[in-house]
């Protein structure tokens, strides 16, 4: 086993009720001016912004509303929810909604704090920021866990990269399963899949033999299978949901990722996908993977043959390990198209004229990967993805 230290700060109220029954303590610890950040308007459409302005009006707190954060937030919205954080004094965020607004506000809440550039810091002079304005988070949309981890994942429209930027860890978030039962569909599957995948690249880093954290890892994925099949037979399915939300959050959470090295290397793929198309996360995530996992199967051939028994439940009875690793590819796949993912860039919209090689030598190439991509490679993947 690796060396590993583990610390969670991030206090999780998950179930029915949770914000009402946990927000009037949590607030009564902040100060006087709070943000309330969210997106395009969902929680207007579904009575969550009613519930929480609420809950902050009986706390006796000042609010100012940030709203219109994206999906794949860009670095220009963040200066934006800074400057608005500044001039009103902010002493706390509540964000509420998806990873997209999850994630800005982590970043929002860095950058009000400091008058140096966020971006330059961490990318080009490799510091960290020190000063954050506490936050909490209402997750609305599961699928990134990005309420249990100090990562964001931005998009810098003037540099054309959407990559990460450290933040500060939310004080504590709220999962309530009731909140997510107005997702469309499409996202409830794109955000199942993107869950998937973090268990997936997580248990594709190294070691790569059998540990803890990859037997935890596979108890995760199995769930996720289990409990998106169970949502699309029957959406209303409040049980299914609530275990989706939490499979989500334990893909990020860190607990799979003790005492291993991560692979991520469909992510940085796909961010970079996002970048150049500002496409749906787990919708390019879908489409890469399977491709992807063909160019690593020499290498990855024993994790996937784990997979395929361990997760799939394909029959090793007769079966070599690169027989196992195909069926593990090809119930991934089928698993894609059994949910109605995409399985191509143009299902998904991306117009042909896209510059895949700029996306390709753009892309982050991982440490954890079993296998060394070269950019020419990465190149054939996303052209193979078309
Ligand atoms: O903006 P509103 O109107 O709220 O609508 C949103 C948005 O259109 C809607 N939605 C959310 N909750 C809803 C709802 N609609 C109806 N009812 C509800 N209860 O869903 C849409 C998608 O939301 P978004 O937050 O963009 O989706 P997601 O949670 O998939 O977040 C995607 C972003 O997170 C990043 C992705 O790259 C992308 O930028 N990621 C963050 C990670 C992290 N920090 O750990 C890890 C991931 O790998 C990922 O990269
Ligand atoms: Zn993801």
């Amino acid at each position: 086993m690796n060396t590993f230290t583990y610390r969670y700060p991030v206090t999780v109220y998950f179930g029915e009720k949770a914000a009402e029954k946990n927000l009037p303590v949590e607030l009564a610890k902040v100060g006087q001016n709070v943000m309330l950040a969210y997106g395009g308007g969902s929680i207007k459409r579904n009575g969550v912004y009613d519930e929480l302005i609420n809950l902050l009006k009986v706390a006796g707190k000042t609010v100012t509303e940030f709203s219109g954060i994206m999906s794949n937030p860009t670095y220009a919205k963040v200066q934006e929810g800074a400057r608005l954080a500044r001039e009103n004094n902010i002493d706390f965020i509540l964000a509420v909604g998806g990873g997209s607004v999850i994630d800005c506000c982590k970043v929002i809440s860095a950058q009000a704090r400091t008058e140096e550039d966020l971006w330059e810091l961490e990318t080009v002079l490799r510091g960290s920021p020190t000063g954050f304005i506490p936050m909490g988070a209402v997750v609305t949309a599961f699928g990134t866990g990005a309420e249990m981890n100090n990562g964001a994942v931005i998009t810098n429209e003037t540099k054309k990269v959407k990559g990460p930027l450290w933040g500060a860890f939310y004080d504590f978030a709220i999962l309530d399963p009731a909140y997510t039962m107005t997702m469309p569909m499409s996202q409830v599957i794109s955000g199942s899949f993107d869950a998937l995948s973090h268990c997936m690249e997580t248990y594709m880093g190294s070691p790569r033999e059998t540990n803890l954290s990859d037997e935890i890892n596979e108890a995760c994925q199995r769930n996720i299978i289990r409990n998106l099949r169970a949502t699309l037979r029957n959406p209303q399915d409040i049980n299914a949901r609530s275990e989706l939300l939490w499979a989500a959050a334990m893909g990020e959470n860190g607990m799979l990722k003790i005492g291993k090295v991560t692979d991520f290397q469909a992510h940085m793929l796909e961010h970079q996908l996002g970048a150049y198309t500002d496409c749906n996360h787990g919708q390019g995530l879908a489409v890469i993977h399977p491709v992807l996992y063909r160019h690593m199967l020499p290498e990855a051939a024993p994790q996937f043959a784990r997979l395929a028994v361990n997760v799939w439940g394909v029959d090793p009875a007769g079966k070599t390990e690169t027989e196992l690793a195909n069926a593990f590819i090809d119930a991934l796949s089928s698993f894609i198209r059994e949910a109605g993912l995409p399985t191509t860039f143009a299902e998904m919209g991306i117009p042909a004229d896209t510059d895949y090689k700029a996306i390709a030598d753009t892309t982050v190439l991982t440490g954890g990967c079993c296998r060394k991509f070269t950019r020419d490679e990465l190149l054939a993947v996303l052209l193979e993805c078309r």
